[in-house]
């Protein structure tokens, strides 16, 4: 029976979207996969589905989120409906996959283009949700005039301050009630991403042109432009690198004690069905003691990182869940309540994922038909405070 209603969903996804006009980044892969998962392809669809029972912003305090571009906010495919379906019914903070990176925004010097940005806070505003500001600089989002920039250092640095200050007052404007209280629809900013490279400064284009203490500068700028929102520093594998945990703890707490004004940690959290394990509650434990806010802010889990299965295993699928749990359950009984920033998972569709790998990885909470696959009760019971 089961069978026969998967195969009929399977036509209609056929028939109903077989155009998908999302114009944002693939990463890999069809659009629009269609197959059942009985056909034998290699396994677009999870064929390890169940069916949810609960929410998951209806089991915790703190915001759940998960990444949007502007154009699957306002296209009306049918997959982007679905896709919104979820969204509204899961999720109560959103961060742009893209579109409120530099790249993105800073399109000439002293010009900036908010557009995807204001359309994704014109979405939040209308429906709840909460805007995380990712990412305001990213060595992997420069636009190509300003890597080619040949203006001194000192023009240099001018430029991205009033991009960082253009930025966040632009994004302060906008004002709504969440939980109750009056905010702007931007809480909080990446400010910096991956300034760290394994265990040494990342000898990016703004450390060269900016200095060593171009991070510190960078968050001053954006304090000075918005007295409010949330100030934070994001990396990966701050969970599993012990030693570039310890370089990171080490700048923030020179940034809190030099009164560099830094209000939280995002922990990427780009994790392996296998890694890390032990090291997960112990850096989730170490961010948190430096009082700051904790975010996760990019959680997905990889399951074929050696490129060792051909199709997404039982045994894989129930280590992933697994995983899901693991990360949230150590966030929710370690990470005292009031620096509970959120919990952001970094796509819905395995085939919609940075990291799908032309269908050789499954990363995400949701098979290509937007069903729940298993990860997706790892993750409730971790919300729920149980142990994996
Ligand atoms: C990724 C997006 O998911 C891709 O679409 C894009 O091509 C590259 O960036 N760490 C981050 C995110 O902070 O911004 C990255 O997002 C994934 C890794």
């Amino acid at each position: 029976m089961k069978k026969v209603f998967r195969m009929l969903i399977v036509l209609f996804v056929i028939v109903g979207c077989s155009t998908d006009d999302d114009g944002g980044p693939k990463v890999g892969g069809p659009t629009d996969p269609v197959d059942g998962g009985d056909s034998g392809d290699g396994g677009n669809v999870d064929p390890y589905t169940y069916t949810a029972t609960s929410d998951l912003k209806d089991i915790v305090d703190f915001p759940i989120g998960n990444i949007v571009s502007a154009s699957k906010l306002t296209s009306g495919s049918t997959s982007n409906q679905a896709f919104r379906e979820v969204l509204n019914r899961e999720y109560n903070s959103i961060t742009a996959e893209n579109d409120m990176k530099m790249a993105n925004i800073f399109t000439a010097p002293g010009t900036y283009d908010f557009s995807d940005g204001d359309a994704i806070v014109d979405y939040a505003k209308a429906n709840g949700f909460r805007v995380h500001g990712h990412t305001l600089v990213w060595h992997a989002s420069i636009p190509t005039w300003l890597e080619n920039f040949d203006g001194t250092d000192e023009e240099f640095e001018t430029l991205i301050e009033d991009y960082v200050k253009a930025t966040v007052s632009h994004f302060a404007q906008e004002t709504m009630t969440y939980n109750g209280e009056e905010v702007s629809v931007v809480a909080g900013w990446d400010v910096v991403n991956e300034v760290w490279d394994g265990s040494s400064l990342r000898n990016s284009l703004f450390r060269q042109r900016m200095g060593d203490d171009y991070a510190a500068k960078l968050f001053t700028w954006a304090r000075e432009a918005d007295p409010d929102v949330k100030l934070f520093y994001n990396d990966y594998n701050i969970a599993g690198e012990t030693s570039k945990r310890n370089l990171i703890l080490g700048m923030v707490n020179n940034f809190i004690s030099n009164d560099v004004p830094i209000d939280g940690i995002g922990m990427q959290m780009h994790l392996n069905h296998n890694w890390p394990v032990d090291d997960l509650p112990t850096a989730i434990e170490e961010v948190a003691a430096t009082g700051l806010l904790v975010h996760i802010s990019e959680l997905d889990v990889k399951v074929n990182y050696s490129d060792d299965i051909t199709e997404f295993t039982v045994e894989r699928a129930q280590a992933q869940e697994e995983q899901y749990q693991r990360a949230a359950y150590h966030y929710v009984t370690k990470v005292p309540e009031d620096q509970q920033y959120g919990l952001t998972i970094w796509g819905f569709r395995d085939n919609d994922s940075w990291l799908y790998d032309n269908g050789n990885d499954w990363p995400l909470l949701y098979n290509n038909d937007f069903e729940t696959k298993i990860a997706h009760r790892g993750l409730v019971e971790g919300l729920q405070g149980n142990a994996p």
